[in-house]
């Protein structure tokens, strides 16, 4: 019976590794230079490809996607403030987080449900992202074991929390992130319930990842109009597991829909000197967006911050990610390492966010877009974009390095600067 249900398996991963490669020659040819140009050209791609339901999923915000907005509008109010005639033979793009080295200013960041964006999801991101030379974050909302994402990348990799299913299996989480070579624990902290995301109520998530069969018959016409995707998620086996998230006795979690994983997996203030005891290695604290939160998690033992408001998808109408920034470098920028997320879409906007401090950035939808688009060859795609556009725009700017980055480079609004020194 359990052999049976091996080979069963076997053949499954064998038909849908044999579909991707098929449709491979196809994507490689969707991500042709001229057709794919930035990141915009995959996000289309990605739209036609996968059902709505899991593109809204993707692209979408909380209630009325301000903060979605917002955090790509704000990049456009700050200016650069080039030196021309710099000679330049070579133009350095690396740098260190956490003392580990990164090809150029960005990792890949945890982005939940990525095998359902495409069946190699977290394993395919986390590879791209270690060809590249850069650092990869695997969200706990993942649907392959941590052990075969760390496995498939030959770059480091750090392991983000959520507390869904409990701290016994987070608990397993953890010891199996730090066996599997897992080099930082990246702790979110602005999920206390999840934010509304409207477009998921509206697509059926909810009926769609859940149990009943009747509830999933509105929202089923959609998945049929993308056949491609369809066929390669059933042959995947359907709605995965969370596999990194095992309750003991009761094997991984389902994946439920996303608000009851975001309000079983909040992390409070209180829950850090346990985490602090189970795992001996860095941890990053995900989600500050004031300078109270940002000395507060220094003081937890905080070796990174990332200013993040969860890419719009949590509370609406707070502050885009960019204009945070300064607030949290003035607070504890002199003691921790700064990074940040939200509407990074753009070489440019990288090089904005380095002006203002930030060590580097995480970048969320950008290469999601890429994977929904074509798997491995996509998220590949998006990060070889916002590498050479780093590259042309400090060459443009008359900079030599990312690390000779400041606010000499730029001018942006006055009001940004008075929260400098709260
Ligand atoms: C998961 O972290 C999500 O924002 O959906």
């Amino acid at each position: 019976m359990i052999t049976g249900l091996n080979v069963e398996l076997r053949r499954r991963r064998y038909a849908a590794s044999f579909m991707s490669n098929f449709f491979r020659g196809r994507e490689m040819r969707k991500l042709s230079a001229s057709r794919v140009v930035n990141i915009a050209d995959l996000r289309r791609i990605a739209e036609r490809r996968v059902p709505r339901a899991v593109f809204d999923y993707l692209d979408g915000g909380a209630d009325g996607e301000i903060t979605l907005r917002e955090n790509c509008r704000a990049f456009e109010e700050i200016i650069f403030r080039p030196r021309q005639a710099v000679a330049m033979e070579s133009c350095n793009l690396r740098t260190t987080v956490l003392g580990q080295e990164i090809s150029f200013p960005a990792m890949l960041a945890p982005v939940g449900y990525s095998r359902l964006m495409h069946p190699e999801g977290e394993v395919a991101a986390a590879r791209a992202a270690g060809e590249a030379g850069t650092g990869y974050i695997l969200s706990t909302i993942s649907g392959h074991k941590l052990e075969d994402v760390k496995a498939g990348t030959k770059g480091f990799a750090w392991y983000q929390l959520y507390l869904a299913g409990g701290r016994l299996a987070a608990e397993g989480a953890m010891e199996r992130a730090h066996k599997a070579g897992f080099s930082a624990l990246v702790v979110t902290i602005d999920t206390a319930v999840a934010g509304m995301r409207e477009r998921d109520s509206r697509n059926g998530v909810p009926q769609l990842l859940g149990s009943g069969v009747f509830a999933k018959i509105p929202f089923l016409p959609n998945l049929l109009l993308h056949p491609g995707w369809l066929i390669s998620f059933a042959l995947d086996g359907g709605v995965p597991k969370l596999e990194n998230v095992v309750v003991p006795g009761q094997g991984p979690l389902d994946m439920v829909n996303v608000s009851e994983s975001l309000s079983r997996g909040a992390v409070s203030w209180n829950d850090l000197r346990w985490i602090r005891e189970c795992w001996s290695g860095p941890i990053v604290i995900k989600g500050v967006l004031i300078a109270d939160d940002a000395r507060r998690a220094v003081y937890e033992g905080a070796s990174a911050i990332v200013v993040s408001n969860h890419g719009g998808r949590q509370l609406d109408s707070v502050s885009p990610t960019i204009r945070a920034l300064p607030e949290i470098v003035s607070a504890v920028g002199h003691q921790t390492e700064v990074l940040m997320d939200g509407g990074v879409r753009r070489g440019s906007d990288i090089v904005k966010a380095l002006c203002l401090g930030a060590r580097a950035v995480l970048a969320g939808r950008a290469y999601a877009y890429g994977l929904a688009a074509a798997g491995h060859p996509g998220v590949a795609r998006a990060i070889q974009i916002l590498r050479n556009d780093v590259e042309r725009t400090l060459r443009l700017l008359g900079c030599r390095s990312v690390n000779e980055l400041d606010t000499t480079y730029i001018s942006y609004p006055k009001e940004w600067r008075a929260s400098f020194h709260v």
